[in-house]
């Protein structure tokens, strides 16, 4: 039988492909290209051939993984537990949609991933599996009985490359687990489950140490069309983009540069695990700082607050991996129709790890001047806006209050 593995080139999923085929599997190994830094595809093909895989497909997908995902979860201002910006979750449908292809190209019945058994990881790239293919079976090496009793940790794992000629990487891996995309790098597990101690900052790969960035900082403009960034410029660099990926990683290098989207955080996993991650996110925290800013002048304050809790309905959907849900596919349609005039641009400085926005401007703002002055009586000319009339505004607003407080008074006396 055939099986599509999800291989990085690491320690684990080399076991992976090895037991696998020992097993009498034809592995066809994926490495998905989203975009993480310093990847050596040629190297992770050249390994996954040498350990036994049939073939090996490294697949850019880093333009779909931006357009497709990240844009969208710009466009919804998405965060898990008020923090997350949900870097790997939002990787996942991306990356099983591709392996899921694969399977179908080789007609593979199987596929596999090194997920443990705890996390959030496993959950998405399952439902995923099984929404978009039903009849392909998922083997998690990491669940299974026999394969956790040969590996009960990494010397039996090195053990087993040595016997088998797999190539072990020279330098001692990092003491924590690393999950790395264009939109954000996670740093878990290992050192870092002691929640108490901070993260070295030699860790850190996407942002500088805001301590270290530079003391002037950066300007940028970031303009959106429907709720997508579609130019960003900056004077410092006097330079403008405007193709997705290019202004994706352009983002990132501002952002990154002034130290900005870090963060240490203790989430709750689908599962019910509590965890400790470290993320930066640099460009995302920029993106989402401007798009949130050109939703307030151009939405309306009811669409605004119905999207809000679309926005955590969607990121609880996106982390819990329920991406090709009929929930989601409702959720993502009614964003796309919020943002039909979020249109224009925001300009932003970015210092030291802070982002502050410095002013925006809108084509379709809903904002007048006129109507919010304190200086100026009325709505001016169009708006029959009479402050008169909030007298009364207020006065039955406060029906209710009255009742309750009343009631208060009457049975706790006070
Ligand atoms: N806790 C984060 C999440 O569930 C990051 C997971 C990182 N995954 C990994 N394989 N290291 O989205
Ligand atoms: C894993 O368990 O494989 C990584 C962490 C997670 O998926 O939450």
């Amino acid at each position: 039988p055939k099986v599509v593995l999800a291989y990085s080139g690491g320690l684990d999923t080399s076991v992976i492909l090895k037991w696998l085929s020992e097993k009498g599997f034809d592995v066809i190994c994926f490495c998905a290209n989203v975009g993480q830094q310093g990847e050596d595809f040629t190297a992770v093909k050249a390994k996954a051939l040498s350990c036994g895989a049939i073939a090996c497909h490294c697949t850019d997908l880093r333009k779909e993984f931006v357009e497709g995902y990240v844009f969208e979860s710009v466009k919804c201002n998405a965060l898990y537990e008020g923090r997350y910006l949900l870097g790997t979750s939002i990787a996942r449908p991306c990356i099983a949609k591709e392996q899921i292809r694969i399977a179908r190209e080789y007609g593979a019945m199987y596929v596999a991933h090194g997920a443990t058994g705890k996390g959030n990881d496993q959950v998405r790239f399952e439902m995923c599996a099984q929404a978009l293919a039903p009849e392909i079976t998922t083997i998690a090496p990491w669940r299974d009985a026999e394969f956790i009793e040969s590996f009960k940790g990494r010397k039996d794992l090195l053990a087993y490359c040595t016997k088998h000629g797999i190539p072990v990487d020279a330098k001692p891996k990092a003491n924590y687990s690393i999950d790395e995309n264009l939109f954000h790098t996670s740093y878990e597990s290992g050192m870092l489950e002691d929640a108490a101690v901070s993260p070295d900052e030699s860790m850190f790969k996407m942002t500088t140490d805001p301590k270290k960035a530079s003391d002037v900082g950066d300007k940028v403009r970031i303009h959106f069309k429907a709720g997508l960034p579609v130019k960003m410029t900056t004077l410092s660099d006097n330079k403008t983009v405007t193709d997705p990926l290019e202004l994706f990683l352009y983002a990132n290098e501002v952002a990154g540069r002034n130290g900005c989207g870090r963060i240490d955080i203790v989430e709750n996993r689908f599962v019910g695990i509590k965890s400790r991650g470290i993320y930066e996110t640099p460009g995302g925290t920029l993106l989402r700082a401007a798009h949130l800013d050109l939703e307030g002048i151009t939405m309306d304050r009811e669409v605004k607050r119905i999207t809000e809790s679309l926005a955590l309905e969607f990121s609880r959907l996106c982390y819990n991996g329920f991406w090709f849900a009929p929930e989601m596919d409702l959720i993502r349609n009614t964003m796309d129709f919020s943002q039909k005039d979020v249109e224009g641009s925001v300009e932003l400085e970015l210092w030291k790890g802070n982002i502050t926005v410095l002013g925006r401007e809108s084509p379709k703002s809903l904002y007048s001047a006129d109507l919010a002055s304190m200086d100026i009586e009325g709505g001016g000319e169009a708006m029959d806006y009479n402050p008169a009339d909030s007298q009364g505004f207020i006065r039955i607003n406060s029906v209710r209050l009255k009742m309750y407080s009343a009631l208060r008074k009457k049975f706790d006396g006070k």
